[in-house]
């Protein structure tokens, strides 16, 4: 395992992605954690990564005392990132000060001599990275020799080979070091002799024997399936561990796309073999957001509702069965996790908090079911690929993200006003069938239609209308953390807002989101 401890960069999660794509098994935990919890992790490797803080602020957060000794006694070899290079600095006796001149950006850096970070062909050579740093190294520890520096002159990587300790200043998990990935694979794979073995295989063996260990051979679990890649792979995950003491709920909450329901129960059925009940919640969702504006209230309502109607049903299924589920399944990705700022001490990352997504962030205090995330560390490529060995047929591991609050974080503000959703439904229909019928639903990671509360003047039939605004949004993205829009040909553009405008009563005006994410999110709200 190579463990990342995370001190608050934007970057780390993109570490644990690359070195995953190496096929090596990488986890991100938080870099407070206690030299206890990490030792339980055992692992071979660990990452530091970089952080928004300088190494002299108050507070300014580290590993816990005695990491260092005891990554030496165990030949843990440990790589320092940006903040994580300059904390062994200074925590082994170096210096580290505000550098002369800050580098922000791609710079080049000269390799010095024969050194392991880089290997011996490097040595010499000129390569371009990217650096992001006020503070830099003036004085190594003992031991230390620079191996890499900026052609500015400052301290650009480090090394302590006998002691296995390793640092560099700039990051190599970003496509911007063009060479970082192969600084990575040699760094973990030659210098540190992991085996590149890592497969989803064994993810699936893992998870289904972590499932059988916590769920008692009489214990019941629910399952919450919305239809989408992440609930989907997680049921059928759950299912091959316990068979039919799954039982699976589809809510639907009046918040769901064009004929949702119908279409995703009778794959359930046809596809899957997985038994589902169908709950039609629609009338109490839609009570309790009527009035409400804030995105952030709304999320929360959601997922709070959520958890109420799954209680309820695990009172009809003890009623049923004579004994009550003790577990509740969801289908969280790491990227959920991440972004929901999870509260410190629970060993997760502790990024800033940019949404409360529903299936982490709305959980009440009181809930009486436990949890089943087997997904919890995956990012949305890596659910796909699970999805595959588990045979969920191509057309589920293949749609689009929909996100848990459907469609009330695309209707903005009060999603109950006038019939915003059923605007909605028939524009995102046109949207995404337009979308299949071009061949192009593969190549676009998520697509929707955004309804906004304005009205527009425009002029059909001969008749003046004051009509609503849509928006359409499609994007391309890796794992949803990051993304771009995407470039559809004018002649696709035409027809379907031509389309939309014919079809769609209510609508005068469509309009196309081209902003990528930072800064914009992916959904509107
Ligand atoms: P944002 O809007 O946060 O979206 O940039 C990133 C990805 O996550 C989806 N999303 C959610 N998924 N529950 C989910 O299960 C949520 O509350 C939620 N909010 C956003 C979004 O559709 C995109 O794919």
């Amino acid at each position: 395992l190579v463990l990342i401890l995370d001190y608050g960069s934007q970057y780390t999660h993109l570490i644990t992605r690359r070195i995953r794509q190496l096929s090596v098994l990488s986890l991100c935990v938080s870099g407070t954690n206690s030299l206890d919890s990490i030792s339980k992790l055992n692992p071979s490797v660990v990452i530091l990564s970089g952080g928004p803080h300088s190494v002299h602020s108050p507070g300014a957060p580290s590993f816990p005392g005695g990491f260092l000794e005891y990554a030496e006694e165990n030949g843990v070899f440990v790589l320092g990132i940006c903040y994580g290079m300059q904390l062994i600095v200074q925590k082994l006796g170096g210096v580290v000060d505000v550098g002369e001149k800050q580098e922000y950006g791609k710079m080049e850096i000269v390799v010095e001599g024969e050194c392991g970070l880089y290997g011996a062909e490097a040595a010499g050579g000129h390569q371009v990275v990217w650096m992001s740093h006020g503070d830099e190294a003036v004085n190594l520890p003992e031991g230390f020799t620079v191996v890499a520096r900026s052609l500015q002159g400052s301290v650009a990587a480090i090394e302590n080979r006998s002691r296995r300790l390793y640092g560099l200043q700039c990051h190599p998990e970003v496509t911007h070091s063009p060479q970082g990935m192969e600084t990575l694979r040699h760094f973990l794979l030659d210098v540190c002799g992991i085996s590149a073995d890592w497969k989803m295989q064994d993810v699936l063996e893992e998870e289904v024997k972590v499932i059988k260990g916590m769920v008692g051979p009489d214990e019941h679990v629910i399952c919450a399936l919305s239809g989408g890649v992440d609930s989907t792979v997680a049921a059928t995950l759950v299912h091959k561990a316990i068979g039919d003491r799954l039982h699976c709920v589809f809510v639907d909450n009046g918040l769901l796309r064009y004929k949702e329901r119908e279409r995703v129960m009778s794959t359930f059925e046809s596809e899957l073999h997985l038994p589902v009940t169908c709950v039609d919640a629609s009338e109490q969702f839609l009570n309790k957001l009527k009035g409400v504006k804030d995105p952030e209230i709304k999320r929360k309502i959601i997922g709070h509702e959520f958890i109420c109607i799954f209680d309820e049903f695990a009172i009809e299924l003890e009623k049923k069965l004579g004994k009550k589920p003790t577990f509740l399944v969801q289908g969280t990705l790491y990227p959920d996790v991440i972004e929901s700022c999870p509260p410190p001490g629970s060993g997760m990352t502790h990024s800033h908090t940019i949404k409360s997504h529903h299936n982490v962030g709305g959980l009440p205090k009181d809930m009486k079911l436990k949890l089943i995330e087997p997904l919890k560390f995956l990012f949305k490529d890596e659910v796909r690929k699970l999805g595959r060995i588990l045979n969920v047929p191509e057309s589920f591991l293949k749609r689009h993200p929909f996100p848990g609050p459907g469609l009330a974080v695309r209707v903005l503000g009060d999603v109950t006003e006038g019939n915003a959703l059923e605007i909605l439904r028939q524009v995102d229909e046109i949207f995404i069938q337009s979308i299949k019928e071009a061949g192009l639903y593969d190549s676009i990671w998520q697509a929707f239609a955004v309804f906004l509360p304005v009205q527009s003047v425009g002029v059909q039939g001969d008749q003046r209308t004051h009509s609503h605004v849509v928006v359409l949004r499609a994007i391309t993205s890796e794992d949803g953390m990051t993304a771009d829009w995407y470039y559809f040909d004018h002649k696709f553009l035409i027809d379907v807002v031509r389309k939309i405008c014919n079809n769609v009563r209510g609508v005068n005006r469509v309009c196309q989101d081209i902003t990528s994410k930072p800064p914009a999110t992916v959904e509107w709200e």
